[in-house]
């Protein structure tokens, strides 16, 4: 037998123990953005330093302002070296109600003769970190070491926009210096069909807080003199997409590149339907850019959403009131060359002039990132691919997604690396949803996609 034969038999013969780890790291609720979630974060921090040591890792935590960063790194001299990437905190379980099993209590349920992994971070992302980690152990367990060098660097800030990240990358420079960065943070294409993504888009984020009067007032006594900031807010929000679907700001669509013809045509041909892309999320329409194919609409064009909005009386029952505070957050997802703090700018100009007498706005942003595309044309994507056909008897694709994973470009601008992109979710995964699931199939054999990567990297 080949190393490389005894290591994906190593994770094969160990599967029960991995799912066993992945579980314990499954149960610790390190929710990022819910500072009540702090000593979660930590702790998921703390269990990882100890796994990756426990495999002979040179491990340490290294603080920020926000959560922790786990490195960890194993050097193998004359090797190529690989800095993976991923995250351990994950998002808000809520709505709680709508969990059918409790989210930080995973199980494995069968459904439709599959089994799959149902908890907050299966997918996204602790499972498919886990999927690295169990591939670095058979290698371990088979061989006694790697086939590359290998730092891990897995973060807790990605899922609230990985803000002390590029001042930590320049900081730890020295320590991240690699060939190649890995990130498995995306989805395949589908069940069985693996991909490797080469483009994500970019992103900002802003909440906005507009004010009117000085408290709370008596709808019957101020009503019909009183501005509402609430219908302040619905009319800004509203203007920005015009009948067409089209966000409605100036310069918005500047640096968005069109896609080739013959590319399009390709992705006709690719044959993604919008009714069976909407229909497993109970929708039937296409609600975005008419004049564009629902695949672009998913990936290569720039959107707005607003994610939340609020104020007033929302509880149960009716409360005759005029808030005086009107809140919403908003998001923009970029392509190409748009330039995320020209977006912001447009956005706050748009939202200034909106407003009428009495009205005042305060923004809070979060940092931006910009489109990434990766390229496509490395001999260490080549590998990949040949490794990932070997794994699922196909050819991956390479595709582009409507997601953003900041790090990416940053990895290029502060470290001067490419990223190669692979990761085994599926659309279907309920990611950022109440009943996230990972398939017990993305795992047993995204473990055994990066044991044959690992090698085809030290070719
Ligand atoms: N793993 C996702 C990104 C992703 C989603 C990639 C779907 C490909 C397909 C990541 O954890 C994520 O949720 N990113 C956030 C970034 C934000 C919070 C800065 C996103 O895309 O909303
Ligand atoms: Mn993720
Ligand atoms: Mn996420």
């Amino acid at each position: 037998m080949s190393d490389l034969e005894r290591a994906l038999q190593a994770a094969d013969d160990g599967l029960e123990d991995s799912l066993e780890r992945l579980f314990a790291l499954l149960k610790i609720p390190s929710i990022s953005t819910d500072p009540a979630y702090r000593h979660g974060c930590r702790e998921a921090a703390d269990w990882l330093k100890r796994d990756l040591a426990a495999l002979g890792f040179e491990t340490s935590l290294r603080e920020t302002p926000g959560h922790p960063v786990v490195l960890a790194k194993l050097q193998k001299p004359g090797a190529t070296h690989v800095l993976f990437y991923g995250h351990y905190d994950v998002q808000p379980v809520d709505p709680l109600e709508k969990w059918e099993t409790p989210p930080f209590e995973p199980k494995i349920v069968t459904v439709g003769g599959k089994k799959i992994i149902v908890g907050r971070g299966s997918s996204d992302d602790k499972g498919q970190v886990m999927t690295f980690v169990e591939a670095c152990r058979a290698w371990k367990a088979a061989t006694g070491a790697l086939p590359v060098g290998v730092t891990l660097m897995i973060e807790g800030e990605e899922e609230c926009g990985s803000t002390n990240l590029p001042a930590f990358l320049e900081e730890a420079k020295d320590d991240l210096a690699a060939d190649t960065a890995l990130v498995c943070d995306t989805t395949m294409w589908g069940p069985g069909k693996p991909a490797i993504t080469s483009a994500l888009r970019g992103l900002i984020y802003e909440e906005i807080t507009i004010r009117a009067a000085n408290r709370d007032l008596h709808s019957g006594m101020y009503g019909g003199a009183a501005r509402n900031p609430l219908h302040v807010l619905s009319e800004i929000v509203a203007g920005l997409h015009d009948k067409t679907g089209r966000v409605t700001l100036p310069g918005f669509y500047d640096g968005v590149p069109e896609t080739p013809e013959d590319v399009r045509e390709q992705w006709r041909g690719l044959g993604l339907d919008a009714e069976a892309f909407l229909a497993p999320v109970g929708l039937s329409l296409p609600a975005g850019e008419q004049d564009r194919m629902i695949i672009e609409q998913v990936q290569s064009r720039p959107t707005c959403d607003v994610n939340g909005m609020w104020g007033g009386y929302t509880g149960p029952g009716a409360k005759t009131v005029i808030a005086a505070e009107a809140h919403a957050k908003v998001s923009f997802r970029l392509v190409g060359d748009q330039d995320p703090a020209a977006i912001r700018q447009a956005f706050r100009a748009y939202v200034r002039q909106g407003l009428p007498a009495d009205c005042a706005v305060e923004f809070s942003g979060h940092k931006g990132s910009r489109a990434i595309q990766v390229p496509v044309d490395s001999p260490a994507l080549a590998r990949t691919r040949e490794a990932l056909a070997d794994e699922w008897g196909v050819e991956p694709v390479t595709i582009g997604l409507g997601g953003s994973i900041p790090v990416v470009g940053d990895f290029k601008r502060t470290l001067g690396l490419d990223t190669l992109l692979v990761g085994f979710a599926l659309d279907d995964d309920r990611i950022h949803s109440p009943n996230e699931k990972y398939d017990l199939e993305s795992f047993r054999r995204g473990t055994r996609s990066w044991i044959r990567i690992l090698a085809a990297l030290a070719a």
